[in-house]
């Protein structure tokens, strides 16, 4: 036994080595040298090692970056070394200046420069003792930021350990969301009905500032270091060096930086990415260029708010000047009309841009924006085309005012706006266009994630009449699929494979899957989390779900006028019987005794304290829940119980005394 368990930590030990020596390659050095499915399988074979053997969990395990629990606000952390931020140089002027300022300064000294990528996120502290993250801090105001360690852990580019060990040593950096994760996101909230993010900074403040790490976990951000606060063990003359040091202590560190001995030289860098930043796939919104020798930069010293070795040069905003041709209107799958406008195509901010979103009906009449109309556009975040202003002087007469239309462009059914709503409506359940982006809503990466079941196929097996809800998707047959346009027998096979892999999938997949609206991935998790099934979910009452933490009113209306809808219970019994999974818990899981079950405890118990009681629970499948409900299966009841075990009498819950429970737990 004891043998065993040694193995078991050897092995645990080897896999924490392992994943980190892969994150180091993959973010680090650009390089990876395994699959993702690879490193998915070391992963899991992580978690599942760990999940055995819950003792073994250490802090610095890569497991740790997805759990930790919700917690209640933040808590404050002080930077000991202030967090300054920079001043601004529009212009290569203003570069210039600042270089006779700092030699002037430095009495006429030689002065060499890093210039580096400035990097569209926000700015974050890693505090490293003896090598082990201890805490992740947002800047905040510079001297007090926020404590946002659990979140930071899910990123999976911030290492949990260095490659070896400084007595102290804070790194500080950039985290952020790259251009394709930060688009995704914007596409899935949209979907949901969820506000979007304005840019890609927006989106990484956001995701690191949730109170729930899973969700920052399902962000994919990355981390880019640019310097360092407190340290002690931590050595380099040069800023050159510490950031080459950074590296090689495992930390991501952009590779475009380069050491420059002359600010024309500089100018030069930041024309050189001002042309190529599009190329980047992550925002970047200027250049910063620093001085490169640190007793240099200790002379120079700071001003209240940023210090005078340093500067950030800022791309100007690229603007282009296009025609609006034509307002169309995107049914999606919530029905709502989203008028978009058809630009004659014009080159901005490194793509070609023919379309921009003009969000709603109010939108168009606040920028007076006509179809005719002279327009300037714009990338907000440098990533999404934006109308920001109309030519009004270039008008010939002959321009169109838009009319939002009475009635939906794809099926014909009336179409509304409710009063106090920006939104107008198409009112038709079966539209074809809702029905096509619900299916692709429904198929997506972060709801069923069923692969090749993109808005081409989507578009074919409506038209084709073969699916007319997402539950049709389960009874496809090969013969009709290789039937379709441009879908061979493998592409087929692999469609029906993923669609059968799908019905495996936890409940709060499905959930975000269904398009309820208002319900996002994080309240399809809680929902999910509490009902733990469909059919209990099914049933829950208005008040059950207000009850619960993060669910407001427009929710928990939403969820139960869902269930309340004929077509949409038809459809789950559908899915239902070809067998699509409806329950939280994972295949692994089911087999555990405790499985599925949901305990509340109350009094004070003989044999365990509260905390190992609840760690058997869970350890054997169950939850806990802190409130008694309709859902309870067991109240576990001690020595002075409290108002729970009369709550549980009233609603008629079984009750169960501490013995009785020993034997259900099998010990
Ligand atoms: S140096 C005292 N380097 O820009 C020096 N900042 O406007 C502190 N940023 O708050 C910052 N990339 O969030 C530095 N390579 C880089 C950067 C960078 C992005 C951000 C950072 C900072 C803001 C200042």
């Amino acid at each position: 036994m004891e043998r065993d368990l040694e193995k078991v930590k050897q092995r645990l030990e080897e896999l924490r080595r392992e994943i980190e020596y892969h994150n180091y390659r993959y973010y680090v050095l650009d390089d990876p040298e395994i699959s993702d499915e690879r490193y998915d399988a070391l992963m899991r074979e992580l978690l599942k090692l760990e999940s055995q053997y819950p003792s073994l969990v250490t802090p610095d395990s890569p497991s740790q970056r997805v759990g930790g629990r919700p917690r209640e606000g933040f808590a404050t952390v002080r930077h000991r070394v202030p967090m300054l931020s920079l001043s601004n140089a529009f212009g290569e002027e203003e570069l210039r200046d600042f270089d006779r300022r700092v030699r002037t300064l430095l009495g006429g000294e030689k002065v060499e420069y890093v210039a580096e990528l400035k990097i569209d996120g926000l700015a974050v502290s890693l505090r490293y003792e003896n090598g082990l993250l201890v805490t992740g801090a947002t800047r905040g105001d510079g001297e007090t930021g926020e404590d946002i360690t659990a979140n930071l852990k899910t990123v999976r580019a911030v290492p949990l350990r260095l490659r070896r060990e400084v007595p102290l040593l804070e790194v500080r950096g950039e985290a952020y969301m790259p251009k394709e994760a930060f688009l995704r996101l914007n596409e899935a909230r949209e979907e949901a009905g969820e506000p979007l993010f304005a840019n890609p900074r927006n989106a990484a403040a956001g995701s690191l500032r949730q109170l729930d790490p899973a969700v920052t976990a399902s962000r994919q951000l990355s981390f880019f270091a640019y310097g360092i606060g407190e340290s002690e063990g931590f050595a380099a003359r040069t800023h050159a060096e510490t950031l080459t040091a950074l590296r090689e202590l495992g930390i991501p560190v952009n590779r475009h930086w380069q050491l420059l001995p002359h600010i024309e030289e500089v100018i030069a860098y930041c024309r050189h990415w001002q042309e190529k930043r599009h190329e980047l796939p992550y925002a970047i919104d200027g250049i910063v260029v620093k001085v490169n020798s640190l007793e240099q930069q200790a002379r120079l010293g700071a001003t209240m708010k940023s210090p005078r070795w340093a500067i950030a040069y800022k791309f100007p905003a690229e603007q282009a000047r296009t025609r609006v041709k034509e307002i169309i209107l995107r049914v999606g799958r919530t029905g709502v009309l989203t008028p978009t406008a058809i630009l004659e195509p014009v080159r901005l901010a490194g793509t070609t841009v023919t379309k921009a979103t003009l969000h709603n009906e109010d939108f168009i009449r606040e920028k007076d924006i006509r179809i005719g109309d002279t327009v300037i556009v714009q990338k907000a975040g440098d990533i999404i085309p934006e109308v920001v202003a109309v030519d009004v002087k270039s008008r010939t007469g002959r321009e169109t005012p838009f009319v939002m239309p009475r009635h939906c462009p794809a099926c014909g059914a009336e179409a509304v706006r409710p009063p106090g709503e920006a939104a107008t409506r198409c009112t038709n359940i079966a539209c074809p266009a809702r029905l096509r982006e619900g299916l692709i809503h429904f198929a997506s990466r972060n709801a069923m994630d069923i692969a090749g079941l993109g808005q081409a196929v989507v578009g074919q097996l409506v038209a084709a009449g073969l699916v007319k809800d997402p539950a049709d998707l389960y009874y496809l047959r090969f013969d009709q699929l290789v039937g379709l346009e441009r879908l061979g027998p493998k592409s087929a096979q692999n469609l029906l494979a993923a669609i059968e892999k799908s019905k495996s999938n936890p409940l709060h997949r499905l959930i975000f899957a269904l398009g309820i609206r208002h319900v996002g991935e994080r309240a399809a998790r809680i929902l999910a989390a509490h009902f733990g099934s469909l059919e209990r979910l099914s049933r829950a009452t208005y008040e059950e779900l207000v009850a619960l933490p993060e669910i407001g009113p427009k929710i928990a209306a939403s969820v139960t006028g869902f269930f309340a809808q004929e077509e949409n219970r038809r459809v789950l019994d559908k899915l239902v019987a070809a067998g699509v999974n409806t329950r939280e818990v994972q295949e692994e899981e089911k087999e555990k005794p405790l499985a599925g079950k949901v305990f509340v405890l109350t009094g004070t118990l003989e044999r365990f304290t509260r905390k190992e009681a609840e760690e058997i629970i869970v350890r054997l499948g169950g939850r806990v829940s802190s409130s008694v409900s309709r859902h309870t299966d067991y109240v576990v009841v001690g020595a002075n119980p409290g108002s729970k075990y009369e709550k549980a009498l009233s609603l008629g819950v079984p009750i169960i005394r501490e013995d009785e429970f020993i034997k259900l737990i099998g010990q």
